[in-house]
């Protein structure tokens, strides 16, 4: 049988510490989704196109990999996918008393899923979106932080393009 996962997040946008929580996830399962929540109580700098645009250049040459956005209960989606398992990257232990809540509740919602906890790579530990979209307002540098594209964009979206870039 496939072992599918689902890959759940905002993705705003997409990281290397994303991307490696994917390739090692790969080593596990046969396929995952990524799959993008469309929240629209949620504020974010792209669009869910953009982002799921920016995920799938990244990791297009993952033939095992899909990019799908979804809303609602993120157990029933991964129900209606057939996927037994979710999968959630870990950077800090500060970060465990929200994936610790997170994936209870999804048990006490769906208990034939399981929550899998990946730790990303060492040098992607201090990479998150948020921080890679502040220092990137701010004209930072965020090159080697986040795959090409997304780099782009984010200096599109704050209007710091220099000929370097192109
Ligand atoms: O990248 P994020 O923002 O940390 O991802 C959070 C996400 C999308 C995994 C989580 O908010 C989610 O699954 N939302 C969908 C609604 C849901 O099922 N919530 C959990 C149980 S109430």
């Amino acid at each position: 049988m496939e072992r599918t996962a689902i890959y759940p997040g905002s993705f705003d946008p997409v990281t290397n510490g994303h991307v490696d929580i994917v390739e090692r996830g790969l080593k596990i399962f046969d396929k995952i989704i990524v799959a993008i929540l469309r929240n629209p109580a949620k504020e974010a700098l792209f669009t869910v196109e953009e982002r799921k645009e920016m995920i799938e250049t990244s990791l297009n040459k993952y033939s095992n990999v899909e990019i799908d956005v979804f809303e609602g209960l993120l157990v029933d989606y991964a129900k209606k996918r057939n996927a037994g398992t979710i999968l959630r990257g870990m950077r800090a232990v500060s970060e465990f008393e929200y994936e610790f809540q997170l994936a209870l509740m999804n048990r006490k919602l769906n208990r034939e899923i399981q929550t899998v906890f990946l730790m990303t790579g060492f040098r992607w530990i201090f990479t998150s979106s948020s921080i890679i979209k502040e220092a990137a307002s701010f004209g930072g540098n965020i090159n080697g932080m986040v795959p090409p594209l997304v780099s782009l964009k984010l200096k599109e979206k704050f209007g710091c393009i220099t000929s370097a870039d192109e």
